[in-house]
């Protein structure tokens, strides 16, 4: 499958690269924050899906792409459905996710399927700051990826530099 248009997530599907895919996973074992930059079209997506892969560390996968009227919902969500994916994927830890995500406001947290979601309605918003302390609550190393993280500029009443360094001190803890 190596002309398809979607990014790639296989080693065996990912042209050339080697060199960059073993920095890349190198980083995601050893260092708290790793930026990879490039020209748009250029294989990021791609290097950056087959690193998590091979990295062989729990991962939840966020592409950020947002509509120019995003809302504190709308970035809500995209870490939702990334718990949701990382739940689908990772049998073995989904009890473990599961418990880490119950009680916290905002969200309800259903067993058969495992599903986390956000409450329509009501008030105290989910906090994008719980949602990382909670993640590490599994107890296990959780690379927490953002794809297209240039567009968290949209999305200037937030604090996403506040929020990376929370979570790089939980890194540290
Ligand atoms: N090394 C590679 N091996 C195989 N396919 C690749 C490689 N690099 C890029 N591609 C292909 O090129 C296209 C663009 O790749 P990808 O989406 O990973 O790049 P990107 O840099 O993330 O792009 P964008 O800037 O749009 O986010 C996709 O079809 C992808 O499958
Ligand atoms: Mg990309």
């Amino acid at each position: 499958m190596l002309f398809s248009i979607e990014p790639k997530s296989r080693r065996e599907d990912l042209y050339d690269f080697d060199h960059e895919l073993g920095m890349l996973v190198r980083f995601l074992r050893g260092s708290r924050l790793t930026l990879v930059t490039g020209l748009r079209r250029t294989g990021k997506t791609s290097l950056l899906k087959v690193a998590l892969n091979e990295a062989g560390i729990d991962y939840v996968y966020v592409d950020v792409r947002l509509s120019m009227y995003a809302g504190y919902r709308d970035v809500i969500d995209l870490f939702v459905q990334a718990l949701n994916e990382l739940l689908r994927r990772r049998s073995s830890i989904r009890d473990r996710v599961i418990n880490a995500f119950r009680g916290v406001e905002g969200l309800k947290v259903s067993i058969n399927p495992p599903e986390i979601s956000v409450r329509f309605r009501g008030k105290p918003r989910v906090s994008i700051a719980d949602l990382l302390t909670r993640l590490n609550e599994i107890g296990e190393p959780m690379i927490i990826a953002i794809d297209e993280a240039q567009e968290l500029r949209r999305v200037n009443w937030l604090r996403f530099d506040r929020l990376f360094a929370i979570s790089l001190i939980i890194y540290r803890t």
